[in-house]
């Protein structure tokens, strides 16, 4: 049985949690190497709350240098076994506009050679990963979500590039064409890792600019996304706030099995 501690990813501009009590700061060690910080833990109405911020305080860490194992690994460690994860995207939908709230239920891969599983020596595992996201976090999350001012979409696929360039013009052209509705750096490795570590995760994706696809809008670049972080860390804060009192102790969802489904491959299950 777990925790049912509720882990926290910050995302640009999110780094801590107001309201949070009986705070502490607590280093993990990993067999993956150091997590992005020492996470923040808490309590928030009454709930155990755990927090880290993705790139470090002070943004230190770029999407491609991110640990990600680390990060998920210090989450399992400290107990935490649903994952509400803050991300900056951009929209790829004209009605997806700047301020808006997107719940991806779907990834794409355009990264290079990131390090996204825990086997990779001497086991093997393949992981069921047809729905990235937790279906059951996602609902009390959209029900959050809509609580504030912000226009919510729920569901939608997530274009995760390498970065930390923006894309080209004929990239953003080319993913629209696709049919992908928001685009970030870092939200899909997460998400592979968490399945991995069965832990439940959802992104909350705060929509700040139009890539650089649209006619009028301006191309995307770090002052339009500066713009809105400070009003999105307060959003993403009310969103948590309504969500922690309806995320269950225990859980139910195929995410915290999902290894007992997987296939697991170790040398010593090969016969001689
Ligand atoms: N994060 C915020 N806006 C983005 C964009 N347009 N592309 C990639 N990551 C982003």
């Amino acid at each position: 049985m777990g925790e049912g501690r509720i882990g926290v990813i910050g995302g640009s501009g999110l780094y801590g949690m107001e309201g949070l009590e009986n705070i502490r700061e607590v280093e993990v060690d990993t067999p993956f190497g150091a997590p992005s910080d020492a996470y923040i833990m808490g309590t928030l109405q009454d709930r155990e709350l755990v927090f880290l911020p993705r790139h470090g305080r002070g943004h230190r860490i770029a999407p491609s240098a991110l640990n990600y194992r680390a990060n998920i690994h210090g989450f399992k460690q400290l107990g935490a076994e649903w994952i509400l994860s803050v991300s900056a995207v951009g929209s790829m939908r004209e009605d997806i506009h700047p301020g808006d709230l997107v719940l991806p239920d779907q990834f794409f891969d355009r990264t290079r050679g990131r390090v996204s599983s825990f086997f990779d020596q001497d086991v093997v595992v393949h992981v069921t990963f047809a729905d990235p996201t937790c279906a059951a976090l996602g609902q009390i999350v959209y029900e959050a979500a809509s609580k504030t001012e912000a226009a919510v979409h729920a569901g939608g696929t997530y274009i995760c590039i390498e970065g930390p360039q923006f894309s080209t013009r004929a990239e953003s052209r080319i993913y629209r064409q696709w049919g992908v509705d928001v685009i970030g750096m870092t939200n899909l490795p997460e998400a592979r890792l968490a399945r991995e570590a069965e832990l439940c995760y959802v992104t909350i994706a705060m929509a700040t600019d139009y890539d650089c696809w649209h006619e009028s809008a301006d191309d995307v670049d770090v002052e339009a996304i500066l713009t809105l972080l400070h009003r999105n860390a307060k959003l993403a804060q009310d969103v948590i706030r309504h969500a922690v009192p309806h995320i269950p102790r225990e859980r139910s969802c195929p995410c915290s099995t999902a290894l007992q489904y997987a296939i697991i491959t170790a040398p010593e299950m090969i016969p001689a």
